[in-house]
């Protein structure tokens, strides 16, 4: 059994040793997180570093964690795909996903067996919570054997319900490998549209939408535009199709970064959640971010504090009906499987 050592606010001071212990990470990030800043940060990052190495946990974080996260502690970063990929293929026996409760719920349900914690269960996702597995099973009788392609931005009952998921990073080739004539595609209805220009598949779709992206508009996007000639636009396909008509280049989280790593552009504006910016702005120091952006209350729930609190005290665990889970287990196999190249 492993203590628990709750911190006390004296052992989380920035003294010498945590500021020797964190510097190499605070070279990486101090032209964007101020030094008065990483005196709050760093005795956490200490403690997490400590505790993750006592409890040998692994801690995955989506695009979207603020930096003194995903560059401070999380031992693996990426979009919904790598983050399920990665707590697929990692032997540790705990995983903290640093993220929204859908994705610790899919590393849940390719992981039966480890034990998963959300520092937050109350992250949540507007569109995980624009349908039900009741809006489905309802679907599928409306249109009886046309398979159903799921967004992994949905919960695992939902999942349960589902052909096959995907995400933004392969819908087009998920919805193409079913070789249907026509599918019916949940939750995301601006998805559902960016993917039926890539397919000729017909697509049923849903009106999930998701609240930080659905705030953009194309009008603001030409505006940036005519006030910085030259810029690159890069966009998630969960904006409206105005937005991503404006677009240089459409594609998920992790997408997006790799395209400013190939790109290098001289100014880029990434139409999506702020930590973006932030997070490859440590990366690329040569390339000016342009933001608007749009914060997301749920990504923003998973705080240091709350990361440390999740290791001393191993809460929340995330737990999944065994019987949906292996339902849903197959709808996300199938996905990950399209990407090896394989039918499955
Ligand atoms: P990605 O799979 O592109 O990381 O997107 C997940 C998400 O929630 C975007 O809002
Ligand atoms: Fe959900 Fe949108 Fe937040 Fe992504 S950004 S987790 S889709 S609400």
């Amino acid at each position: 059994m492993i203590p628990t050592t709750l911190s006390t606010p004296s052992e989380l001071a920035y003294t010498a040793a945590v500021r020797r212990a964190t510097d190499p990470i605070y070279q990486k990030v101090r032209h964007i997180i101020p030094e008065i800043e990483w005196a709050v940060h760093a005795p956490y990052i200490a403690a997490i570093e400590e505790l993750k190495r006592t409890r040998k946990a692994l801690i995955l974080a989506h695009n979207y964690q603020t930096p003194e996260i995903f560059h401070g502690v999380a031992d693996l970063a990426g979009d919904s795909l790598g983050l399920a990929r990665q707590a697929a293929e990692s032997d540790a026996e705990l995983i903290v996903l640093c993220g929204v409760h859908f994705m610790a719920e899919t590393a849940k349900i390719l992981c039966p067996d480890k034990r998963v914690l959300i520092p937050d269960p109350e992250a949540g996702c507007s569109l995980a919570d624009s349908i039900t597995a009741a809006d489905v099973r309802l679907l599928k009788e409306r249109y009886p054997g046309v398979p159903v392609v799921t967004y992994v931005n949905t919960s695992a009952a939902v999942k349960a319900e589902t052909d096959v998921c995907c995400t933004s990073a392969n819908a087009v080739e998920v919805v193409n490998s079913l070789g249907a004539e026509r599918v019916i595609f949940l939750p995301d209805e601006y998805l559902g549209q960016h993917v039926q220009k890539h397919t000729s598949t017909q697509l049923i779709l849903w009106r999930g939408h998701c609240e930080v992206h659905e705030r953009f508009s194309g009008e603001e996007l030409r505006d940036y535009r005519r006030n910085h000639p030259g810029i690159e636009i890069v966009a998630h396909p969960e904006c409206p199709q105005d937005v991503l008509a404006e677009a240089d280049y459409v594609g998920s989280t992790s997408g997006m970064i790799n395209h400013v790593g190939e790109r290098k552009p001289a100014k880029v504006l990434l139409v999506t959640e702020c930590s973006m910016s932030d997070n490859v702005a440590v990366q690329h120091p040569d390339v000016e971010f342009v933001r608007p952006c749009n914060l997301c209350p749920h990504m923003k729930l998973i705080t240091l504090p709350k990361i440390l609190h999740a290791l001393e005290t191993m809460t929340h665990e995330v737990e999944v009906d065994p019987q949906i889970g292996a339902r849903a287990k197959s709808a996300v196999e199938r996905m990950l499987a399209v990407g090896r190249g394989k039918q499955g």
